[in-house]
């Protein structure tokens, strides 16, 4: 038997590839959320940084707002905002609309998280659960935000900031209660995986890229992927969440693959190798060091063996020695529904 019937009253901050994926998602399981969840959902406001943002309590036109966004049209019936206005739209949403869950979706700010953190602070602050697929709050203000969350009784998931739709944070959270995680070593960037593949196959640098770049995996400023930052973020986000840290991106030692030639492949090619972009992070005196760098590995490494968008993240572990947790299949849809999984997550907690 279906539970009782639970409304969800949903704010996107942030429409871009990862959002529309998620609107579009929704509706595509709205049978399996009634059904095995007892939820329904309206989507009441849709902020943006330059198409404008619009919101009604009683939920926006979304599959207009879709279309307008895919068209590269402003939002239809949105009122125009420049970049910035986001925090004083959440504020007036949380004012307007009790138990609002906000799922924020802006790009990765790498010198600061900012505006997302102020999105989700203002977020919580208003009485909201918060949900994001954008590491920068993870990796700048983990300690802060969740504390945060904490002291109001609201939560704050992220389950889509590594390995999209892959339970990692959840996967801990839920299923390893007092086991301690000692170290973190992983492939957490499928742009520069998929590079690297390809630059195995023939192919240029810049011709892979593009490839993702199109298909809308890559960053919006493709160097946050080339140079290290996004697996720099996500593996000071793991470091923060799983080994106490109080890292920012900026304290990962870091090397992108942009140094990376098409004779170096092949090198290692030619040696039953591969390189690979490998971020890990350990407890160390007291602390946390971390680093993201190219690395040449033997075939038999399980990370040599991830080809295009395959990630995989390895947990070293007191109790349970080392866990592989692989991800054959990435993209949009994981990551969108991983933002699903993180709402599922609060309408149960809201239940109990
Ligand atoms: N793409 C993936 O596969 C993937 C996977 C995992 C995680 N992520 C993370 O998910 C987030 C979204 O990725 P995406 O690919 O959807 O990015 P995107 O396509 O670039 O979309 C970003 C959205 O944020 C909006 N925005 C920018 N500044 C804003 C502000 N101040 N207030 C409100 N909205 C603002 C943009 O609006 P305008 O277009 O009007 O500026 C756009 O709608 C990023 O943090 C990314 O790192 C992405």
């Amino acid at each position: 038997m279906a539970p009782a019937s639970l409304e969800l009253r949903i704010l996107l901050v942030g429409f871009g590839n990862v959002a529309r994926r998620f609107a579009r998602l929704l509706g595509e399981r709205e049978a399996e959320l009634r059904g095995r969840e007892g939820l329904v959902y309206q989507i009441v406001g849709i902020s943006t940084g330059h198409h404008g943002y619009t919101f009604s309590a009683w939920g926006v036109d979304v599959a207009s707002a879709l279309s307008a966004r895919e068209a590269g049209q402003p939002l239809p019936s949105g009122t125009k905002s420049a970049a910035g206005n986001s925090v004083e739209f959440i504020r007036r949403a949380c004012a307007e609309c009790r138990d609002l869950i906000v799922v924020e979706t802006t790009p990765l700010d790498v010198r600061s998280g900012q505006p997302a953190i102020d999105h989700i602070r203002t977020a919580l602050e208003g009485g909201a659960d918060v949900v994001t697929a954008n590491k920068g709050p993870v990796a700048f203000a983990y300690r802060e935000l969740q504390a945060l969350a904490d002291g109001r009784g609201r939560s704050f998931l992220f389950e889509g900031t590594v390995m999209d739709g892959i339970p990692i944070f959840n996967l801990v959270r839920e299923t390893l209660p007092a086991v301690r995680i000692n170290a973190v070593r992983g492939v957490v960037n499928s742009t520069t995986n998929h590079i690297l593949t390809e630059m195995e196959r023939g192919k240029t640098l810049d011709v892979a890229l593009r490839e993702m770049q199109q298909a809308g995996i890559a960053e919006a400023d493709s160097s946050l992927d080339v140079e290290g930052w996004d697996a720099a973020a996500k593996i000071a986000a793991l470091s923060n969440v799983f080994l106490d840290g109080q890292l920012t991106p900026h304290d990962v030692e870091r090397q992108g693959i942009t140094g990376i030639t098409n004779d170096d492949v092949e090198r290692a090619k030619d040696k039953d190798q591969r390189i690979r972009l490998v971020a890990e992070a350990e407890r160390h005196g007291g602390g946390v060091v971390a680093r993201v760098q190219p690395q040449t590995l033997g075939l038999d490494s399980p990370l040599a063996r991830l080809v295009s968008m395959q990630n995989a993240l390895i947990l070293s572990t007191d109790l349970l020695g080392d866990i592989a947790i692989t991800q054959l299949d990435g993209g949009l849809t994981q990551t969108a529904y991983a933002l699903l999984s993180d709402l599922v997550r609060i309408a149960r907690r809201r239940r109990r």
